[in-house]
């Protein structure tokens, strides 16, 4: 998850090390250091904190050189094992390789390597990739070559570093989909996952573009397009302090995750569809037989993760037709329910340690149900004591409000609605697959929502003396109501209370008054009367003298008179409105809390990951 590339006059074990520590803060699961000395590649690699690795370093000291990378690993394909950290190497030990972001053709490759006699000594996407630089480098090409024709055959998101024990004077580099940044020094150059990696040494760095390979010498530094012509990266002079660094010249990393929420949301996708088109969940260990023989799913979850869960019984209901149950971790085992070998038990967690979540799986696995993990921590305890995992790829979340975690969630919760309809052949394939398309879509339709970020957070500054906001929505809108009402309740510390729209007049309506704000998730027109039952609803509240914030869709003529502030979203369909719909009430959250002075990513009395029941 953390990269970095040195090639100069210094000690490149020094900078590398010490760079890697500067990344710390991403989280990371391994850690681990490529050089060259003379013409030998010498590799060190630990599972766990840095301090491992230092500690192998000091016990089994590697030569000097002057050319080393590093890389602090997040598990996604194989757990966080030291075999599977990087750097990986070639069959030959010649080339060794770092590398962030999915190949998602990796199965396809690593199979045609074994065709070839390879072996793999680990189960990460990466091995492969120091395969096939080194066949290339072994065919007489610059490990420049090596890389432009290696990234032409790879799909997925990755930032990868390459180097050859022959060529030892130079480090490759390319991108797609995920960042890199060169480092400008005098005699010596670097390269980062971000400038944190090298921020000590040197202000002048570059921006790699997409399909951008850059080659680096302690001299020079020459980029090139995937065919080999020259190319120019764009320059920038890097004015951050190291904080600012690490969160990207944000403010928070709470803010910096919103705005990752596209690329999250597009790399818990990726890989999904198999070589026939059909959805495959390579992390999936039921078998079909399992799959069909469910008659029952409880959800469990805490928090954010259980509006996930929430979101997810609409759309699993509806797609596949089988009872959907959703339960709060910490009042599951309690109640004495009712499982059985024909129960899936679904338990979603963002951290994968929540310990009210990992007491109900253990309840359920004793019951003899199928537990299946929704997880954004690879090799952590939830997963690892569940039957079957399907990861969701954020990447790490430091912000305590869970953000993008929330998102991969969602997503991860439709690609299992979709995989049961599938297997338990209740949906046609094109149907499947048109869904899967309105998934692609996301990315964009997320972009498009943070372009108009401003607008949302001068909204919020107007309400730094608010008490208490309230949050309506219907259907899968109405657990987004719940999610944004927890945000303001966990970041801004004020009364915030989420209500499906239609219980309002049951009760939660006397807590109207003049000036109140409400905040309405707004559900597309359809066959279905959601959309005017919301408005009849929203009429109540404002002829009480509510102010209404409508979040609806672009197109939406109807709502305007009902709106005092209208927040536009882009069109997607009902059961997906939820990935757009949450985002404007995360920036309001954040901002709204920054405006009082809080502490966005450190909220009091709150825990990224609870560990106690
Ligand atoms: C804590 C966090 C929440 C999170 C919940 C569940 O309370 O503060 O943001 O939603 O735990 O965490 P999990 O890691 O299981 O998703």
């Amino acid at each position: 998850c953390g990269i970095i590339g040195y090639v100069g006059n210094r000690s490149a074990e020094g900078v590398v090390v010490e760079g890697l520590r500067r990344m710390e803060y991403r989280g990371y699961d391994s850690a681990g250091i490529a050089l060259v000395a003379g013409d030998v590649l010498r590799v060190q690699k630990k599972a766990g904190k840095l301090a491992n690795l230092e500690k192998l370093l000091s016990e089994q000291p590697l030569p000097a050189s002057t050319i080393a990378m590093g890389h602090t690993r997040w598990a996604t394909h194989g757990g966080p094992t030291d075999r599977n950290a990087h750097p990986h190497v070639g069959r030959n030990g010649r080339v060794a390789v770092v590398h962030n972001g999915i190949i998602e053709n990796f199965a396809e490759l690593r199979a045609q390597l074994e065709d070839r006699g390879h072996n793999f000594s680990s189960d990460t996407d990466t091995e492969i990739a120091a395969h096939l630089v080194e066949l290339e480098v072994e065919a007489g090409r610059s490990v420049e070559d090596a890389l432009r024709t290696v990234a032409k055959r790879l799909v997925g998101s990755f930032t990868l570093l390459a180097m050859d024990a022959l060529q030892p004077d130079t480090i490759a580099a390319t991108r797609r989909n995920s960042p890199l940044v060169v480092g400008l020094g005098e005699g010596e150059n670097f390269l980062g996952s971000d400038v944190a990696a090298f921020i000590e040494f040197t202000r002048n760095a570059l921006e790699l573009e997409q399909d951008q390979v850059v080659a680096i010498r302690a001299g020079s530094v020459t980029v090139t397009d995937l065919d080999g012509n020259p190319a120019e990266g764009k320059p920038f002079l890097v004015t951050w302090d190291l904080s600012a660094a690490q969160k990207d010249g944000y403010d928070w990393f709470m803010r910096k995750e919103i705005f990752e929420q596209p690329k999250a949301v597009a790399d818990a996708l990726l890989g999904r569809r198999g070589l026939n088109g059909q959805l495959a969940l390579d992390e999936m260990r039921l078998s079909d037989e399992d799959v069909r023989d469910i008659d029952k799913i409880i959800i469990i979850a805490c928090g954010t993760s259980f509006y996930a869960g929430m979101v997810a019984k609409y759309a699993i209901e509806h797609w596949c037709r089988i009872p959907v149950e959703v339960e709060l971790s910490s009042e599951f085992r309690y109640r004495d329910p009712i499982l059985d070998n024909g129960t899936l038990v679904v338990a979603i967690s963002q951290s994968g340690e929540t310990a009210d979540t990992l007491q109900a799986i253990r309840h359920a696995r004793v019951q003899k149900s199928k537990v299946l993990a929704i997880c954004n921590t690879n090799g952590s305890t939830i997963p690892r004591e569940s039957d079957a995992v399907i990861y969701t790829h954020a990447g790490p979340e430091i912000g305590v409000a869970s953000t993008k975690g929330f998102l991969t969630q969602l997503v991860a919760c439709y690609l299992l609605g979709l995989y049961l309809a599938q297997v338990r052949g209740v949906k046609f394939d094109d149907e499947i697959a048109r869904i899967l398309d309105q998934l692609d879509g996301i990315p964009a339709a997320i972009e498009s929502v943070l372009a108009d970020a401003e607008s949302v957070y001068a909204l919020a500054r107007d309400y730094v003396s608010t008490k208490s906001v309230l949050f309506l929505g219907r259907h899968a809108g109405y657990p987004v109501a719940l999610e944004g009402a927890l945000k303001l309740k966990e970041l801004a510390y004020i009364h915030a209370e989420g209500f499906a729209a239609g219980e309002l007049k049951h009760g939660p309506i006397a807590l109207v008054e003049e000036g109140l704000p409400i905040f309405c998730v707004i559900p597309p027109r359809g066959r279905d009367q959601l959309h005017e039952k919301m408005i009849s609803g929203i009429q109540e509240v404002r002829a009480r003298g509510a102010r209404t914030i409508c979040l609806a869709e672009e197109d939406d003529e109807l709502i305007k008179p009902y709106a005092d502030t209208l927040i536009t979203l882009p069109k997607v369909p009902v059961l997906l409105q939820p990935l757009v719909a949450t985002v404007p009430l995360q920036l309001f959250a954040c901002e709204l809390a920054t405006a009082m002075g809080h502490d966005v990513d450190m909220p009091r009395n709150l825990a990224k990951s609870v560990t106690v029941e």
